[in-house]
């Protein structure tokens, strides 16, 4: 296995995440099943509408998204959300590259975010998956989450 570190986000970060997000969440992006279902939406793919989710999530909080990487190429990363009032944590993004997978490095940048949200004093950590993903399904309470309810999500033509 090649040496991998972690390190905080940086924002020349941004293209190699939306990169890594694209090659990464076929099959397990709401995003993709929203094509799927009604095709091509305002001339935009499910990869773009994808990649817009990392915009968002470094609007939100640049200094709670943790990166992992080997031979300076970025293979995984996580992104996080605080909600202090609530006590909340909540994980909207992660992932790690096809080749580096199955070697546990979800599960390190799951430990670092769960680090990251104690060291905020925060009292509990969210984070969601697709019925359609097994490995979430399975990571996740691996990580000592546990189900509190599933959501069926609905969409149109207008
Ligand atoms: C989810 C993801 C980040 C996990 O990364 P990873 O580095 O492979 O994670 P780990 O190696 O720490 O753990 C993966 C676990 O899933 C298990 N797994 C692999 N394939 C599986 C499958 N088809 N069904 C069930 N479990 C599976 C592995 O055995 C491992 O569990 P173990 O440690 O008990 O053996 C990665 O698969 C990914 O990027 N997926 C695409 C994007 C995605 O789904 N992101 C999360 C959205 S909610």
């Amino acid at each position: 296995m090649k040496r991998v570190t972690f390190r905080l986000y940086r924002p020349d970060d941004l293209d190699a995440i939306k990169r890594l997000t694209i090659g990464a969440f076929s099959g397990v992006t709401i995003e993709e099943n929203l094509e799927t279902t009604l095709g091509m939406l305002n001339g935009h793919d499910w990869r773009w509408r994808k990649a817009r989710h990392l915009d968002e999530d470094v609007a939100a909080n640049p200094s709670g998204i943790f990166v992992a990487e080997a031979q300076e190429q970025l293979v995984g990363y996580i992104t996080t959300r605080i909600d202090r009032e609530a006590g909340k944590g909540r994980i909207p993004n992660l992932a790690v590259a096809a080749e580096f997978r199955g070697q546990g490095l979800g599960r390190r940048l799951i430990e670092r975010a769960l680090d990251y949200f104690r060291a905020e004093r925060l009292v509990y950590a969210v984070i969601e998956t697709m019925a359609q993903n097994a490995i979430g399904h399975h990571l996740y309470p691996a990580c000592g989450f546990v189900e509190i309810a599933r959501q069926a999500h609905f969409a149109r033509k207008l």
